[in-house]
């Protein structure tokens, strides 16, 4: 266990909204007093909690924006056991000191396997067979049933996501094409290609796995679809913005793709609406799922794990590793050393301030990083000596100081 000076049993940490019972028991672990609250939770209720802990965990539905960051006066982080953290106001997090923390990939291996399943449920018809038999038809029928094994898959985005996707075609014995706007490296036999048109141009499945930005809105419209391979497939299973939908459907309608997965939407429901509806619904072999690609227990338990982890090596050492609202500080820790975190507004001067009351103390600074985002500057200092709490309240007190822990 690390040698924090801090009673660890007196870091409260409450985690709303059933998170995975790994992460507690990962965090209880760890020496951690946690708090479960199966719910989301919003206003007084919300206002408590925020009062009495020190880490708060949360899915996607509890929101804290800047009005409750400001009534959480022991908040040392937050960890969002999410994917995305918009549930979050970020930068008024940062502003306050606080570094929220996600699990952006630990859902990587759930979303490739049904994009697997994808490829192979369009390449068999299975959506259409599957609910004609729901009908009472029996379609043995094997128009437009395929074999995957020998036909090509464009990967757009080779990312996490896009790299396992391509292991897993491979290993079912397809050949693998990618592009992505990085260098990357290809894993297995993949090919990388220079341009979208020339994956478009070649494949037999075109499967997305590119993040949402100003450059991947809108990025397979009417020309893009119309030049993918007649009788081809699309997936898409990242965000639902990257495909124009009327564009998919109506080539769709004409015959030109032979079928097409989707698992993300334009326009998703809110969590409370009863129906929805897609504009695709009801054309054949058009694989159609609620936005599902990382619910896996699986990655639930990732999610758990990961962001467990992440809180914990922050609240132990002030490693930032993976922090959305923070600069990345991984300072390996060091025997006879003590550790001081100093968060601080990103101005001229603050490492001056810090290390000269470090030298009027006679103190060796044995090791130090510093990194800095447009809101804040984060600094870890390890020192030759203990620090009186005068110290440590000196340098609390410079005026630029947003917060400041002496961890050993
Ligand atoms: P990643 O960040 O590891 O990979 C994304 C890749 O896309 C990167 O290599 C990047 O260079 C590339 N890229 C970005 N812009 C591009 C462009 N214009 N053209 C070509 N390549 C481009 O992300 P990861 O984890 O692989 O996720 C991919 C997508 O999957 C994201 O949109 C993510 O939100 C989505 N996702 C969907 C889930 C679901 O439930 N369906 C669950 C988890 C992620």
């Amino acid at each position: 266990m690390p040698r924090t000076s801090f009673p660890r049993h007196k870091i409260r940490i409450t985690l709303l909204e059933n998170i995975h019972p790994a992460a507690r028991e990962a965090l209880v672990a760890a020496g951690y007093t946690v708090d479960l609250i199966p719910k989301a939770l919003e206003g007084d209720d919300l206002a408590k909690v925020l009062a009495e802990s020190h880490i708060v965990g949360m899915r996607s539905r509890t929101k804290l924006r800047a009005a409750q960051l400001e009534i959480a006066p022991k908040l040392l982080a937050i960890g969002c056991f999410s994917v995305g953290t918009d549930q979050v106001e970020l930068s008024a997090a940062a502003q306050r000191g606080v570094p929220v923390f996600n699990a952006p990939h630990a859902s990587t291996r759930s979303v490739a396997e049904l994009t697997m399943g994808c490829v192979i449920g369009l390449a068999r018809r299975l959506g259409d067979k599957s609910a004609k038999l729901h009908q009472g038809q029996w379609d043995k029928s094997l128009s437009g049933a395929h074999e995957v094994r020998g036909h090509t898959i464009g990967l757009i985005g080779y990312g996490h996501i896009g790299q396992q996707v391509g292991l897993l075609a491979e290993a079912f014995g397809m050949r693998v094409l990618f592009h992505d706007i990085q260098k990357k490296l290809p894993l297995g036999l993949s090919k990388p290609l220079p341009t979208i048109e020339q994956v478009l141009d070649e494949s037999d499945f075109v499967s997305l796995h590119v993040p949402e930005t100003a450059q991947t809105r809108g990025m397979l419209g009417a020309p893009q679809i119309a030049r993918m391979k007649q009788g081809s497939y699309l997936l898409n299973l990242s965000r639902g913005s990257v495909v124009v939908i009327d564009a998919l459907r109506d080539a769709l309608q004409k015959g030109h793709l032979g079928g097409a997965a989707l698992d993300v939407f334009p326009q998703e429901p809110t969590p409370t609406q009863a129906e929805w509806r897609s504009e695709l619904a009801g054309l054949p072999n058009v694989l159609l799922t609620p936005h599902v690609g990382g619910n896996t227990e699986e990655a639930q338990r990732n999610i758990g794990l990961e962001v467990a982890a992440a809180i914990t090596s922050y609240i132990d050492r002030g490693d930032t590793e993976g922090a959305v609202n923070f600069p990345t500080i991984n300072l390996p820790p060091r025997e006879n050393t003590h550790r001081i975190l100093h968060v601080h507004r990103n101005v001229p001067g603050v490492l001056a301030s810090v290390t000269s009351i470090m030298s009027e103390l006679g103190a060796n600074i044995e090791a130090q990083q510093l990194g800095t985002t447009r809101d804040i500057g984060y600094l870890v200092m390890d020192i030759d000596r203990q620090l009186s709490d005068a110290v440590h309240e000196r340098i609390a007190a410079l005026p630029v100081s947003v917060k400041t822990r002496v961890l050993y």
